[in-house]
């Protein structure tokens, strides 16, 4: 059986745990399209050239540790904006989609792009203030040193950058069912994503 999720939407919105949530649900597979974009980022951080790092993308660069820093996600967002990088890294999200057993994709341009014909696309998105509150407390909690304020200005310069980039830019899909979580428990947004999928499947 192929199914295939599409889950959108900016950073910290909560679209990850969301995305894991429903995997582990309905026993679908799960691919963080970000660690794609975030690894030809730390191999360009590393002096590789960005077009031939997601040519050339191999698993052992998805299963480093630094993945999760500010440093790579920024590199991460600043290489998503070229168009090779990106033509580069398709085939491989559009064969993870199509496998059979169901699977769910979570990035920017999934529903838009990746898979514009997704059995179900949800948007899921959180004001600025809350995404930056959530982000910084992951920080604290990981001992990472840095200010709420500082978070907030990267978590907008980010949403900005990916949200008017030329190419596959952040946006829902027209038929994208939106999850605001700014004022939901992680609970409460999951519920709403499992009724979703349960109404397509
Ligand atoms: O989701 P995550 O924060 O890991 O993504 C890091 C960066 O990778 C994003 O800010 C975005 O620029 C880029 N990205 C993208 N398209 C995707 C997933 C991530 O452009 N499908």
């Amino acid at each position: 059986m192929q199914f295939t999720v599409a889950i959108d939407g900016p950073a910290a919105a909560g679209k990850g745990t969301i995305s894991k949530a429903v995997a582990a649900h309905f026993g679908f597979a799960h691919l963080d399209t970000g660690l794609l974009y975030r690894a030809v980022g730390a191999r360009v951080l590393g002096g590789d050239e960005a077009i031939f790092a997601a040519q050339s993308l191999a698993v052992s660069d998805l299963e480093q540790s630094n993945l999760r820093t500010n440093e790579v996600a920024h590199a991460a967002s600043e290489i998503a904006v070229i168009p090779e990088v990106r033509a580069a890294l398709l085939e491989f999200q559009r064969s993870f989609s199509a496998r059979d057993g169901g699977a769910v994709l979570d990035g920017r341009d999934i529903g838009t792009v990746i898979c514009p014909d997704a059995d179900v696309k949800l948007f899921v998105t959180a004001s600025a203030q809350v995404r930056a509150a959530r982000r910084f407390q992951e920080f604290s909690q990981t001992g990472v040193e840095t200010s709420l304020s500082e978070v907030l200005a990267d978590v907008i310069a980010r949403d900005k950058r990916d949200s008017e980039r030329a190419t596959a830019p952040l946006v829902a899909a027209l038929d994208a069912v939106l999850i605001d979580t700014s004022d939901l428990t992680i609970e409460a947004a999951t519920a709403r994503a499992v009724a979703a999928i349960e109404a397509a499947l």
